[in-house]
């Protein structure tokens, strides 16, 4: 895998559709939006954009339950819009990568409805049927995701069905080789019309327990947690035998050049790395979600950063991310002055940055009133603090009512901020967060010891991380200061450099020697030996 690879060197952008460009004015955002918004991503520089689910869905988990893996849900638009925008995308040399969700279907899906039609169905077994336990109840102790049993009753045919999450997602049985090759074969079908890659829901989860044998207790379960944390997820996910359906996606997407799997995978480190697959003939890049689960401190980000790189197989790729449609965003989690630092972060770390839309122009912690609560996981278990609305508020493109986003009713309440700190005004704005991811972006374009260059570490302790970055004879230092008081970095005596960005954005060629000062919540990318 050459340093050129595009998927590389190059910085991916989430697209949740419901909420980036509404083009009809039903309030929920569509493909055409999408393409009308194109031109800015390319301003904003970055190389490909995911897209979340736009297939037929009834939106029990919009869009993670669908109906049809061939088609785009009118919501969206149609496949002719899908054909434009992807050819439009092309012109401008951005990728685009597809949300491919293989652990279940809707439970409207013609395959699950043959199946559940009756205990013969030559479908049947493309889903997983169980009888009852021992006691009449479900056939295992697992949990669903979104909270309850993970199994639920069919009364016409007597049996259980399982779901890893809604009763609308049952799961699909990968252990059936019909499954499989009619799911390798939608995979083709979007291959075929150019898609550059996959972002695989759940990947982790498509092989269970051959006997489905009860899950541990958790003893560290806590009652103000998720309910699926009451067991640990022994038997229900991560079984050895998922790395071979994940090495077949793989062979698949290696019949088309160029083409990138990625997979959602949400365990420890040792265990997620094994989805590099042996020979690296797994995913290419198996998410790392370190970054949204840590503490907000120099010391444990150093740690997890050396973790994390020493524990990545020979020639293994790494990847980044900060937030995504599931997690609260990085604004809400550290506050508008250190979310400027995580971006400085995101953007210089080894391997490929994922970034989540609206990151860039700062939406932070949105209340969702309960009357516009959407989110079936909110729903399911209230109160909690578990509900995913608050990351998935609409775009704010301009000053006009609704941001830009929608000239009818957004189906999610915009973050309030949205009448000042929109694009249109920010993109104009020398000091804005959205200047500074810009120029981040620009930077790592124009220094390929940002993106493919060799890392390693220089500090990690009293609110700074440091780390050197470099590629052929360049050298680069960033130094971040993750606390709100001002932090002094002591470098070998003879250092010198200057600034090349500070995410105060006003010290550009400033020289700097061996002692760096940087301020409060600064964060600075230095050349060194110039
Ligand atoms: C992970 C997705 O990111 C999430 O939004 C969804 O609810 C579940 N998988 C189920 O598909």
């Amino acid at each position: 895998m050459p340093e050129n690879t595009w998927w590389k060197r190059g910085i991916v952008y989430q697209i949740y559709p419901r909420s980036f460009q509404d083009s009809n004015g039903d309030g929920i955002g569509d493909l055409e939006g999408i393409r009308q918004r194109l031109d800015y991503l390319v301003w904003l520089g970055v190389d490909a954009i995911w897209i979340s689910p736009i297939y037929n869905s009834p939106m029990a988990d919009f869009g993670y339950d669908v109906a049809d893996y061939c088609g785009i849900d009118p919501i969206f638009g149609a496949l002719e819009d899908f054909d434009r925008l992807i050819g439009e995308a092309h012109a401008r040399g951005l990728k685009l990568i597809l949300d491919f969700v293989p652990n279940h279907t809707s439970d409207q899906h013609p395959w699950f409805r043959e199946s559940r039609s009756s205990r013969t169905s030559p479908k049947r077994d493309w889903y997983i049927w169980r009888n009852p336990g021992p006691d009449g109840g479900p056939p295992n102790n697992w949990i669903s995701n979104f909270g309850g049993s993970a199994w639920e009753w069919d009364e016409a045919t007597g049996q259980y069905y399982y779901h890893a999450f809604l009763k609308e997602q049952p799961d699909l049985n990968w252990r059936n080789a019909e499954v499989r090759k009619a799911m390798y074969d939608t995979l083709r079908f979007w291959l075929d019309r150019g898609v550059d890659g996959f972002r695989v829901d759940v990947i982790w989860h498509l092989i269970k327990d051959a006997e489905f044998r009860d899950n541990p207790p958790n003893l560290a379960y806590q009652p103000s947690q998720a309910e699926i944390n009451r067991f640990l997820q022994v038997y229900s996910a991560d079984q050895p035998e998922v790395h071979e359906v994940v090495s077949e996606m793989r062979a698949v997407l290696d019949e088309y050049p160029h083409r990138v799997l990625i997979g959602e995978i949400y365990l420890p480190l040792e265990r997620l790395v094994a989805y590099y697959g042996p020979d690296l003939a797994g995913a290419h890049l198996p998410f790392n979600f370190q970054l949204v689960h840590t503490a907000w401190n120099a010391r444990e980000i150093g740690t997890l950063i050396k973790e994390y790189e020493t524990a990545l197989p020979e020639g293994g790729w790494p990847n980044w991310v900060l937030g995504n449609h599931d997690q609260p965003r990085i604004g809400a989690r550290v506050g508008p002055r250190q979310a400027r630092v995580a971006a400085m972060l995101l953007l210089t770390l080894r391997g490929t940055p994922t970034m989540y839309y609206g990151d860039e122009i700062g939406i932070g912690k949105v209340e969702i009133p309960p009357e516009a609560v959407q989110d079936p996981w909110e729903k399911n278990e209230p109160g909690l603090g578990l509900g995913r609305d608050p990351e998935r508020t609409p775009m704010h493109w301009d000053g006009s009512d609704q941001g830009g986003f929608t000239s009818g009713n957004p189906w999610l309440p915009l973050d309030p901020s949205f009448p000042t700190c929109h694009v249109e005004g920010l993109r104009n704005d020398p000091s804005s967060l959205l200047t500074l991811y810009r120029h981040l972006i620009e930077l790592r374009r124009q220094h390929l010891a940002l993106s493919v260059g060799r890392y390693a570490p220089v500090a990690a302790e009293r609110d700074i991380i440091a780390y050197e970055r470099w590629h052929g004879t360049e050298r680069l230092l960033v130094a971040l200061n993750l606390g709100h008081e001002p932090r002094t970095l002591s470098l070998p005596h003879r250092t010198m450099g200057r600034v090349l960005l500070s995410t105060s954005l006003d010290r550009r060629e400033e020289p700097v020697g061996a002692q760096i000062d940087l301020r409060p919540d600064e964060g600075l990318i230095v050349a060194l030996g110039t």
